[in-house]
This record gives C-alpha cells, structure tokens and sequence, in this order.
C-alpha cells in the first residue's frame, strides 16, 4: 500500500492508459481483474456508447476503475481555415478516387459535459482522469461530490502546480516519450515539453499530491526507475497497444511490430493537436507540424475517409498510429500477463 493505492484502491499503483480509439470495457475489465486501475477512454463515445461500456466494466469487475475524459474548448468552425487544409488534402483525395466535397463535418471529440456527467454520476466510478487541463468547475464539482477521484495530466512544472491548486487528488507527469496527445493546455510551446525523467523529479518537488509518472513505461525496469525518481504509481499506454483486449486496427498493431515503430514524432496533422505516432506518409509529406491544419479537433474529419479508404486496402498511411517512444513492450498477450510483468518494478525488481 502507499499513498496512491489508498486513493485509488487498487492493489497496485499501476494505472493502465486511457486510449480512445483503440480501446473499450474488455481491456478495462482485465487489468482491474488484474490488481492495478483499468480505464475507459470517453473522448470519442457517444452518449449511448459510454453507457453501454460503462455497463459492461460494472458487470465485468467489483474492483475500482477510471473513467478518461478530454476537456479541451471546443473550437469556433473557422470555413476559410478548413477549406484551406482542404486544399492541401486535395490530391490525397484525388489519389484514393474520393470528393473532397463529401468531407464529413462534426465536432470530432466532444469535451467533458453535462450529459457525459449524467451518465458518470448513475455509475459514480471510483476515479475520473482528465485530459487537457480540467473541465469547468461546476462539472468539477460535480463529479467530486459523488466521490469520484479525480486526477489530470501535467506536461509542465506550472501545469502541475495549476492542478493541485484546483484541486486533483494526484497529478499525472506526462513525460514527451508518451503515445498519444500531449495533454498539454497551459502552453502550446513545444519546447517546453520534455522527457518523463527529467519531468517527473521536479513535478515531485513542486506539488504535494502524488505524482503519477507516465511516458515511456514499458518493463517493470522503467517502473523501477519512475518509482525511484519519486513517483507514487506509474500510468502505461504503449505497452498495452497490442494486448488481446485493445481493439488497436490490425495495421495499427502491424506497425508497432516493425522498425517504423522507432520513429515517432509529435504530430497535429490528424486532429490539430500535437499527439505521438508512429510517422507514417501523410506525417512526412504534410508535417509533422503543419499551420494549416484546423484547430482541435477539427482537423479530425477530413482526415477521417482517407484514413478509412486506406485501411481497407491494408495500409496505415494515413492513420494515427499512437505511439509512445518506447514500443518494446507491445506484446500480443492478454492485458492480464502485460499487467503482471510490470508489477516486479514496484519492489525495486526488473
Ligand atoms: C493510442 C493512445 C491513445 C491515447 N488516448 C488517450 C486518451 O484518450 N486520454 C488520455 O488521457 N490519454 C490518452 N493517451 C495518453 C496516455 O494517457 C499516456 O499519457 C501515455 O500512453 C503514456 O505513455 P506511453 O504510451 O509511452 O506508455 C493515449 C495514448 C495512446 C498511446
């Protein structure tokens, strides 16, 4: 036990990544079955979704789990702006024999609100994270006042800080190894994103909850070495990509088996904020960082049918491939045995 397991508790300090997109309930279930906190990423469920997976974990565990959340502002439409990345798609669309004049438009991933709070407060789980800084302090509240855990992600020292002083229960150092998007939302500077090491010591120093440390994570090794620089618990991603219960695209998982997996960058090309893949043709030809693209997370739907079309011809072109920096413990194995091999690194072990 130790102060993070008291909070969430869980018998081990291990939290298994929220993933939107390449995860639901199953793998959820199992790493809560497991000993450690199994979550459900919410940012891209519909209402009916999110409840029929919330059901599903409650009828699947009786131990603690994490329900994920973005809350990020949702964006004006700006025409002009996106029908400029429209013209830089142009002939990406012309290639893969599709309209461009049938771009799906829709708000892509939908922010922490009150009928995602509705649903959450019928289930009240025992831990609510938070990406992109935290929702507006009515639904903040809220979700408190059932006695829901509630833990955000920091990628900067004053990013920490600002959550303590609204109140997580424990912050998250995301350290620029990690997959996905940086859950950056005090600074859209990249320079000041960096490594979990050299991160997660200082936001150790700067706040009194405790600090969950993630990027990068892989082995019971990299436990170790999070729990020695400080950490109270570790948050992993990557390494459960390719567990049996991720429902990770069968070229998403193709990819990180390969050695494209060693070259991730931070990209914004496919939802306007900067996220790690793994770089694939579109990331090279259009960024990884392009001005264009419209702002979070607009830029999601005109990427949507080229990434469909190429898919269904077996090619991750223009998919997100998600990926951390550290892809060497993605594994074909139930979420289970991914779980129980890095529970070594809690006791000093490998
Ligand atoms: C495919 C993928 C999707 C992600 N989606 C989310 C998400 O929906 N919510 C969230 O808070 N973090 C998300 N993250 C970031 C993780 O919470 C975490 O910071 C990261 O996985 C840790 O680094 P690692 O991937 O090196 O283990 C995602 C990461 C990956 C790899």
């Amino acid at each position: 036990m130790n102060a993070l397991t008291q909070l969430l508790g869980t018998e081990h300090p291990l939290i298994q990544a929220p993933m939107a997109g390449v995860q639901g309930a199953a793998l959820a279930v199992a790493v809560c079955n497991a000993g450690a906190l199994g979550s459900l990423p919410c940012a891209m469920l519909t209402p009916e979704t999110m409840e029929r997976e919330l059901s599903a974990i409650a009828a699947g565990t009786t131990r603690p789990y994490n329900v994920n959340f973005f809350c990020h502002t949702q964006p004006e439409p700006d025409d002009a702006r996106e029908a400029a990345w429209l013209f830089w798609l142009a002939s990406y669309y012309e290639e893969a024999g599709l309209d461009i004049n049938d771009v799906p438009r829709g708000p892509g991933r939908v922010p922490f609100n009150r009928a995602a709070a509705d649903i959450l407060e019928r289930f009240r789980p025992k831990v609510v994270s938070f990406h992109f800084g935290l929702p507006d302090i009515d639904l903040l509240e809220r979700v408190k006042s059932w006695g829901s855990v509630v833990i955000s992600s920091a990628t900067t020292i004053e990013e920490a800080r600002w959550l303590e002083a609204f109140g997580v229960d424990a912050v998250i150092a995301q350290g620029v190894e990690a997959g996905g998007h940086r859950g950056m939302f005090l600074t859209d500077d990249l320079t000041t994103q960096i490594g979990t090491m050299a991160l997660l010591p200082q936001i150790v120093a700067a706040v009194s909850v405790p600090v969950i440390a993630a990027g990068g994570i892989a082995d019971a090794a990299g436990v170790a070495a999070a729990m020695a620089l400080g950490a109270s618990g570790v948050q992993v991603g990557t390494a459960y990509l390719c567990s049996a219960e991720a429902t990770t695209s069968a070229v998403h998982r193709a990819a990180l088996h390969t050695e494209a997996a060693h070259h991730t960058a931070l990209t914004h090309v496919f939802t306007g904020r900067p996220a790690r893949g793994i770089v694939n043709r579109v990331m090279r030809e259009l960024g990884p960082m392009n001005p264009a693209a419209p702002a979070f997370p607009l830029a999601t739907a005109a990427m949507a049918p080229l990434r469909a079309h190429w898919e269904a011809h077996g090619s991750g072109d223009f998919s997100p491939l998600w990926s951390g920096q550290n892809p060497s413990g993605c594994r074909e194995l139930p979420a289970a045995e991914i779980t129980r091999d890095l529970l070594p690194g809690f006791s000093g072990g490998r």
